[in-house]
């Protein structure tokens, strides 16, 4: 990556993204999970973190339509007809989060990656950066999500808030990002019961660091695990790159209360650390 970190002396942004399958019941079409979206926003608003971006999946709320009209295949006939359906679904999630953030004190807006962000071949080239910065700096928290967006070599593409996550911290320098999931973190280890009732053989790998990075990458892709770390091996590899630009990074369960506070505030909590040494 090339962005490199700022040397700006107002370095302490913080990323937390928050999973779809903490907002939403992914097994059922856009259906959100309003005690966790409101708990949450709650935890967000107790926590008074300053110069915070929020990034939240999709869950069932893009993700479904996403797949109705084929939106990873690039820009076509069918996928055309696809963006607005799937951009309305998460927009819908969006104000949602927006609402419940309001309703606990903190001033949020939305900055929807369909509208201010172009990819090249899934990447994100660009995303209009003023507009966060002057949130920012106006104390308001700048939401955005994953979405689907234009893209200048394949027309169309689907962005996910793990590269939001990644793309932002180094942008603007940040101090920390936290990707808040619905397990206890980064899982590893030899998995030896195939039929996908096996994870409990996994433990949480409690640091991730270069020197462990390539014996975690093998666990994570071992055959038998595909199913269950599938994505969680893409969003290692993203928040590794991260590391080594010297923003740590935290996978934790967003859906134990009081987790999301504890990685706002800073204070320790169970999961997993990825950085630099
Ligand atoms: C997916 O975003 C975006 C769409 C399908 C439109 P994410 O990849 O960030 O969503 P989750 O966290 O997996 O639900």
């Amino acid at each position: 990556m090339s962005r490199g970190r700022k040397s700006d002396a107002r370095t302490n942004a913080v990323i937390l993204k928050i999973g779809g399958s903490v907002l939403t019941d992914k097994n059922r079409e856009s259906t959100a999970r309003p005690e966790q979206i409101r708990r949450i926003a709650a935890e967000i608003g107790a926590a008074r973190a300053s110069r915070l971006v929020l990034v939240h999946g999709a869950g069932s709320f893009g993700h479904h339509q996403a797949k109705e009209f084929g939106l990873k295949e690039g820009l076509n006939g069918q996928s055309i007809r696809g963006i607005m359906p799937t951009h309305n679904a998460v927009r819908s999630l969006s104000d949602m989060i927006i609402g419940e953030l309001y309703a606990c004190g903190v001033y949020a807006a939305p900055v929807h990656p369909l509208s201010s962000c172009t990819l090249k071949n899934g990447r994100i080239a660009h995303i209009c950066m003023d507009v966060i910065e002057q949130m920012l700096a106006s104390g308001i928290v700048p939401v955005l999500h994953g979405d689907v967006a234009m893209d200048t070599a394949r027309g169309i593409d689907v962005l996910s808030g793990d590269q939001l996550v990644v793309y932002l911290a180094e942008a603007l320098g940040a101090e920390k990002a936290g990707i808040g999931t619905n397990v206890d973190g980064v899982y590893g280890g030899v998995r030896t019961d195939v039929s996908g009732e096996g994870t409990k053989d996994f433990k949480v790998i409690h640091a991730i660091t270069p020197s462990n990075l390539g014996e975690v990458k093998e666990s994570l892709s071992g055959s038998g695990g595909v199913d269950v770390t599938g994505g969680m091996y893409g969003k290692i590899m993203e928040l590794a790159e991260l590391a080594k630009a010297g923003i740590p990074s935290f996978v934790f369960n967003a859906e134990k209360p009081g987790n999301v506070a504890r990685f706002l505030r800073g204070e320790p909590i169970e999961g997993t650390v990825i950085s630099g040494d």
